[in-house]
């Protein structure tokens, strides 16, 4: 980072890794990270043409998230930063996709509500500054990308589910099937997608069973993507007027979605507000986004110690206020 400029962001995937699976198995998960991180920091730097003399902080994610891959990645940090004379910092995985949208040149002005969805979590959070999040809903049960997933395997599709889904949606009718919402009371801004995903997986069943099918798979899709994005997109809206606020910002995986973006943009402007996100690959998992809430902290004068540990969960109240 050079300021807020990326010089490189190489991200390894492990898609085709876990892939055979349907789901990340934590053990090759950490094992993986272990083989790849030095090469994907070399890649970087080099990308960057720049070497590790360069560097004057390091910022890595120290949760939530599973702790073999946290650990690799905080030692490797501890060991650099120690090596290098230089600080390094412990970043909450979800101030990084907070604060993703500042990775790009059109980007909203405090205070305003940011949505973030993805295979882990689906919260809502008005922001203040850096550092000052307030959490005002989030799911009770899964997490919006977590639903994608689960679908997208009860009808054969593959893991993650959310691009696939996505693709197939466009050529179904997102109104053949009316799946049920959860009720969670007029006021709410938490979510539920448990119920929807069982939902899908009962209709998907019975589907298989009954050779005279009324709707095709696309249809099935788009139906199911149809009630995500209806109840994400009202409930970012129904945060930005509580908190009045006129600008609204989606990130996280699932804010990849064409189809969310547009909703989410569309009811905005009705309301008279404006939406911010950051580009597809600022929104999946990445070391940008903490690269440059790392940037923040260490020019703040934080700094992780030797002490430093990974954290399975880790409340975004728990982090240090800037
Ligand atoms: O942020 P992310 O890369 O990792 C987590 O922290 O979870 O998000 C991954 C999640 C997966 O559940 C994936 O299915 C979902 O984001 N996803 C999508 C799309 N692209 C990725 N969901 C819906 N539509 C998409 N286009
Ligand atoms: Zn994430």
């Amino acid at each position: 980072m050079d300021g807020s400029r990326v010089l490189s962001s190489v991200v390894h995937s492990q898609v085709q890794l876990h892939h055979p699976y349907g789901g990340v198995v934590p053990e090759l998960a950490s094992r993986e990270h272990l083989g790849k991180i030095n090469t994907v920091v070399q890649q970087a730097l080099d990308t960057a043409g720049i070497t590790r003399k360069d560097l004057d902080g390091i910022a890595v994610t120290v949760g939530p998230g599973l702790i073999g891959s946290l650990l690799v990645g905080l030692y490797f940090a501890k060991a650099f930063s120690y090596a290098l004379r230089i600080p390094y910092v412990g970043i909450n995985h979800l101030e990084g996709h907070i604060l993703s949208v500042f990775l790009e040149e059109r980007t909203p002005s405090f205070p305003f509500v940011v949505l973030t969805v993805s295979g882990g979590h689906t919260t809502l959070y008005h922001v203040e500054g850096i550092g000052r999040y307030t959490p005002l809903g989030q799911t009770l049960d899964d997490a919006a990308g977590e639903a994608f997933d689960k679908v997208a395997k009860v009808l054969g599709l593959g893991y993650p589910g959310g691009v696939v889904i996505e693709n197939l949606a466009r050529s179904g009718n997102k109104d053949r099937i009316r799946f049920p919402r959860a009720h969670l009371g007029a006021d709410s801004l938490d979510f539920s997608f448990s119920g929807l995903k069982t939902a899908v997986a009962l209709y998907v069943k019975k589907w298989q069973e009954n050779a005279q099918k009324e709707a095709s798979t696309s249809d099935i899709a788009a139906s199911f993507q149809e009630a995500v994005i209806r109840i994400l997109a009202e409930k970012t809206i129904a945060a930005a007027e509580k908190t009045k606020v006129s600008s609204v910002v989606v990130a996280g995986g699932v804010a990849c979605n064409q189809a969310l973006r547009d909703r989410v943009k569309d009811m905005a402007a009705r309301c008279g507000m404006t939406l911010y996100y950051p580009r597809p690959s600022y929104c999946t998992d990445n070391g940008a986004m903490i690269a440059l809430a790392g940037y923040h902290r260490i020019s703040r004068g934080e700094r992780g110690d030797l002490s430093q540990d990974v954290k399975s969960r880790y409340p975004i109240e728990d982090i240090p206020i800037l």
